[in-house]
């Protein structure tokens, strides 16, 4: 289940440097998280570990087997450390999922989270994923709040070395003008933005940039592996807008079962077969 082969060691160390660097943007003990792409909990397990952290946190991710290791876990010892699963769509992580990551919402109210944390999520999203989770984050976020985020960047003078072999991931394919990648037949392995691009969409959903500072991915110093990029809802930016529709019940409940796990899974299977034997006793065909 772990990325990169990762012992225990590794993954407590990789998940106080990930808390780092949220408290460095100002998180305290009673704050509030919500980490996008929440993986195993490396984050959530930082945070406790580091900071002793009492605030609510929510974790989402689109791997059912992590969240659910996460909610079984990390929640009955921490109760407001709480984890999410949604059915999102992924050609690397999740092909099949049936929520469509362009239009999704987070789930999480508007304009009441302190920090959003999206740690190498962002290197593994389309462009128009990308520009819905730029909007998603200021949605959620309360004003003043910050997202710290990481990617991998380019613009002209770093495109000898994200395209040389010195870099982790050489983004030597061109998908359009501002999206290059390193894996031929995987692009969301590893995908590379513009990073004027970034800085683009990032305005355009009314956030601002607050600082970008390059990883060592591709060779260079840095202080970070990915490029780190920390990015805030204005203080005065009060508006709070409504919360998008979550997944209906069915859609929840067809995700469930799919994954055969919950309640909701038992009853939607309960429930298509209810409906099966009422469609065959009609029609004397089987249901699709
Ligand atoms: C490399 S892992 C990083 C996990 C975690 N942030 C960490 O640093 O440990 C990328 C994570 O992003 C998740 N992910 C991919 N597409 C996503 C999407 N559209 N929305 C939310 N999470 C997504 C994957 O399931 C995976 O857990």
């Amino acid at each position: 289940m772990r990325f990169m082969r990762e012992d225990d060691e590794r993954l407590i160390a990789v998940g106080d440097e990930l808390a780092r660097l949220l408290v460095e943007q100002g998180l305290t003990a009673d704050g509030s998280v919500l980490d996008v792409g929440s993986g195993y909990g490396r984050l959530a397990l930082g945070i406790l570990h580091s900071l002793d952290f009492q605030g609510p946190y929510l974790g989402f991710d689109i791997l059912p087997r992590h969240v659910a290791w996460c909610a079984q876990t990390i929640t009955p010892a921490f109760p407001t450390m709480r984890f999410a699963h949604l059915d999102i769509r992924n050609e690397r992580y999740n092909p099949a999922g049936m929520l469509d990551p362009a239009t999704v919402g987070f789930p999480a109210p508007s304009a009441r989270t302190g920090f959003c944390a999206l740690f190498s999520v962002f290197t593994h999203l389309h462009r128009p994923v990308v520009e819905r989770y730029l909007h998603e984050i200021h949605r959620v976020l309360e004003p003043g709040g910050t997202a710290v985020t990481t990617w991998f960047l380019f613009d002209a003078a770093r495109l000898p070395t994200i395209t040389s072999s010195a870099a982790t991931y050489p983004m030597v394919h061109v998908l359009d003008e501002v999206s290059r990648y390193a894996d031929a037949d995987d692009p969301l392995q590893a995908i590379a933005y513009d990073e004027a691009a970034v800085r683009g969409w990032a305005v355009a959903a009314r956030l601002e940039v607050v600082s970008i500072d390059h990883g060592t991915w591709a060779g260079e110093p840095g202080r970070t592996f990915q490029d780190l990029v920390i990015l805030r809802r204005a203080v005065g930016d009060v508006e709070v807008e409504p919360m998008p529709p979550g997944p209906s019940l069915a859609m929840r409940a067809r995700a469930a079962a799919r994954h055969g796990r919950t309640r909701l899974g038992d009853a939607w299977r309960r429930l298509r077969r209810g409906v099966g034997r009422r469609v065959r006793a009609v029609t004397g065909r089987r249901a699709g």
